[in-house]
C-alpha cells in the first residue's frame, strides 16, 4: 500500500481581491490534511482504477464516469502528465479531515494528496507547479474561475505571497505565530460567493476596485510583517482587512459576531478567512488569550474550533 496526503490551508490576507490580480497571502494548515491510499489490484479485464471515499459514500471505477468528476479528473489529469496510457488496475481510497465547503482547501487538498499518492504509488515524479496545474484544473470544476491560490499553496506547502500571473513566492514566517479558527455554522459554495462579488463590480467597478486596492496595499504591508517577524502589525492588518471584506458584502452576520467575540476576549486581529458568507473565521491570539478565545468563540456559537501555530 502507498499513502500520500496534503493539507489544507489558510488564507491570512487578500482573499477576493486576489480574483482582481491583487496579491495574497496564504498559509498552509498541515495539522489538518486529506490522505490518500493506494493498492495495487490484480489484474483482470474487468479492473481499472477504482476510486472510493468511504466517508462520502463514493465508489466508481474511473472508465464509467467522465471528467466532469473532480476526483475523476484529478487522476485522469495525473496519469497525462505522467504520460501513463494504460495503468495497472488499482484502488486509491481517499479520506480527509479537512472541513469541506469551509474555507479551508479541501478541494485543492484532495486533488493534490491524489496526484502525490498515484507518483508515489508509480515511482513517478511530477514537479510541485505541474502538480499545482493540475489541481488548478480541478478547482476550475469547482469554481469556476479560481484565483488559483488554493492549488498553489497547497502543492507547495508552504507560506505563499501569491498574484495572479506572477512567479510564486514562497516564503518563510519570520515569527511563529498561532490562530484559532472558528466555524461560524452556514456555508455558502465559493463560487456562489465569487460570483456576486463579480456582480456588484459589475454594477460599480469604481468602489470595487479602490476596495481591491486597499486590501492589495494591507497583503503588502503583512508580507513585510510576516518577512520582519512584526507580529503585532498583524493584528490591526486583519482587522483593517475585515472592514473591507465587510464592505465588499462578503461577511455575514454569524462570521461578524465570531469576529467580535473574539476580539472582546482579547485577540489582537481577526477576519473571515476564504470565501465568506459562511465558513471559518482566523483570530489571533497570544499565549495569554488562546483559552479565553476559544471560550469566546465557543459562547458566541462556533460550530467546530480549531488552532494551529504558523511557522
Ligand atoms: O473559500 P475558499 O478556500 O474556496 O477560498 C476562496 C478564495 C477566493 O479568493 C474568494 C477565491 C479565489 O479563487 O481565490
Amino acid at each position: 500500500m502507498t499513502c500520500a496526503s496534503a493539507p489544507g490551508k489558510i488564507i491570512l490576507f487578500g482573499e477576493h481581491a486576489v480574483v482582481y490580480d491583487r496579491p495574497a497571502i496564504a498559509v498552509p494548515l498541515p495539522s489538518i490534511r486529506a490522505t490518500v491510499e493506494l493498492d495495487a489490484l490484480p489484474p483482470n479485464e474487468d479492473g481499472g482504477v477504482l476510486v472510493r471515499s468511504p466517508d462520502l459514500n463514493i465508489s466508481f471505477l474511473l472508465k464509467e464516469v467522465g471528467r466532469k468528476n473532480p476526483l475523476a479528473l484529478a487522476v485522469l489529469l495525473t496519469f497525462e502528465a505522467l504520460q501513463v496510457t494504460h495503468p495497472a488496475n488499482m484502488r486509491i481510497t481517499i479520506t480527509s479531515d479537512i472541513p469541506m465547503s469551509a474555507g479551508l482547501g479541501s478541494g485543492a487538498a484532495v486533488t493534490v494528496a491524489i496526484v502525490r499518492g498515484i507518483c508515489r504509488h508509480l515511482s513517478l515524479n511530477l514537479s510541485e507547479s505541474r502538480i499545482s496545474e493540475i489541481a488548478f484544473e480541478v478547482e476550475r470544476l469547482h469554481h469556476g474561475t479560481p484565483s488559483g491560490v488554493d492549488n498553489t499553496v497547497i502543492s507547495y506547502e508552504m507560506p505563499v505571497y501569491f498574484r495572479r500571473g506572477a512567479p510564486v513566492e514562497k516564503f518563510n514566517v519570520k515569527t511563529p505565530f498561532t490562530l484559532v479558527l472558528g466555524h461560524c455554522g452556514i456555508s455558502t459554495p465559493t463560487a456562489e460567493v465569487v460570483g456576486k462579488v463579480h456582480a456588484a463590480w459589475e454594477t460599480d467597478e469604481a468602489r470595487y476596485e479602490k476596495a481591491f486596492d486597499a486590501i492589495g496595499r494591507i497583503v503588502d504591508l503583512a508580507y513585510g510583517a510576516l518577512s520582519r517577524g512584526d507580529v503585532e502589525l498583524l493584528g490591526p492588518l486583519m482587522d483593517q482587512n475585515q472592514i473591507l471584506l465587510r464592505e465588499i458584502g462578503v461577511s455575514c452576520p454569524e462570521l461578524d459576531e465570531l469576529i467580535e467575540s473574539a476580539k472582546q476576549a482579547g485577540a489582537t486581529g481577526a477576519k473571515l478567512s476564504g470565501a465568506g458568507q459562511g465558513g471559518f473565521m482566523i483570530a489571533l491570539v497570544m499565549p495569554e488569550t488562546v483559552e479565553s478565545v476559544k471560550q469566546s468563540l465557543r459562547e458566541a456559537g462556533a460550530t467546530e474550533i480549531l488552532q494551529t501555530r504558523v511557522q
